[in-house]
């Protein structure tokens, strides 16, 4: 069972919550094998997507996960509503709640927006994205991933390779790769791997070629050019030169290393396309589990409120 009624982070989860986590969305993984995929766990909840930046995967794997387990879902569409004539995101967050909201899913630009609403409402709250903060479903289905394909999280090398400093991905698998035992390697540009980042116990490679020999996992991040200002990188043509993942450069990890990348990805840019299409790329998979380990989320976040 978790302990708080909202998943705000990784950073507040005990390690035992996490693996509580893991293990519930395994067997929600094999109720995803059968011919009928849906259980009437969470049937009379009702799950709002509440999304102020674009999504692709975490907003449909959070509304698949919700169907699957027989919610009512609702994708709050922010373009077409009062946000646009200036309501303030408690007032909407609380409008939603008193339509019937048990479980608020957010993702906004600003770091904290989760942990505000989360003070206010009495509804669960799932940070999905908060700035360059957290993104805590993502490393849990990361956690998932690697743990399917490698059997173990303890141990492990992984090489996160990017744009560190402004990745809530990062930060989130950080803290959850640590939490189980990997040994946890940051690999990009002094630009983008701030100096402080060090403190969480993590190793800072500046030289890519370094940073990814020997490791079992490399996951690559997007370059967010929405996050950036200008400068940090001299130009998509030199960052992929000096930090892109090619065959070449995969050949120096273990031979039996993994690929991963939370997308969207830039192809050409921090990766190529015969590396993401490749055998090694696990990335789709990434994203079938996410349904599994959002399950679990839903799952213990209404046993947490009951
Ligand atoms: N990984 C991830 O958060 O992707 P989306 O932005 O498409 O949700």
């Amino acid at each position: 069972m978790l302990k708080s009624k909202d998943l705000l982070g990784i950073k507040d989860l005990s390690t035992d919550e996490i693996n509580i986590i893991l293990d519930t969305a395994s067997s929600f993984k094999d109720v995803l094998k059968r011919d009928i995929k849906k259980v009437p766990t969470l049937r009379g909840r009702t799950v709002v997507n509440l999304f102020y930046e674009p999504s692709t995967r975490t907003r449909t794997s959070f509304e698949v996960a919700s169907k699957r387990l027989s919610t009512d879902v609702i994708n709050f569409s922010v373009s077409t509503s009062a946000v646009v004539k200036g309501e303030a995101i408690i007032d909407t967050a609380l409008t939603v709640q008193a339509l019937g909201a048990d479980i608020i899913i957010v993702r906004h630009a600003s770091s904290g927006v989760p942990h505000l609403l989360a003070r206010k409402l009495e509804a669960s709250v799932i940070n999905a994205g908060d700035g360059m903060n957290e993104h805590p479903t993502q490393a849990l289905l990361d956690a998932f991933t690697m743990k399917e394909k490698k059997g173990r999280i303890d141990g492990l090398k992984v090489a996160i390779v990017g744009d560190i400093a402004h990745s809530r991905v990062a930060k989130s698998n950080i803290y959850c790769l640590k939490k189980l035992g990997a040994s946890v390697r940051l690999v990009g540009p002094p630009t983008l791997v701030p100096d402080v980042i060090g403190q969480l116990g993590v190793d800072t490679y500046y030289d890519m070629n370094r940073g990814i020999k020997g490791v079992d996992v490399v996951m690559m991040l997007r370059i967010q050019r929405e996050r950036q200002g200008t400068g940090f990188i001299p130009s998509t043509d030199e960052y992929f030169k000096n930090w892109g993942l090619n065959t070449e450069r995969l050949a120096l990890a273990n031979d039996d290393a993994i690929v991963m990348h939370p997308g969207p990805m830039n192809r050409g840019i921090e990766i190529t396309s015969q590396v993401a299409d490749g055998a090694r790329s696990v990335i789709l998979e990434q994203v079938t589990n996410g349904i599994a380990v959002r399950m679990a989320v839903l799952y213990l976040l209404a046993g947490a409120r009951k």
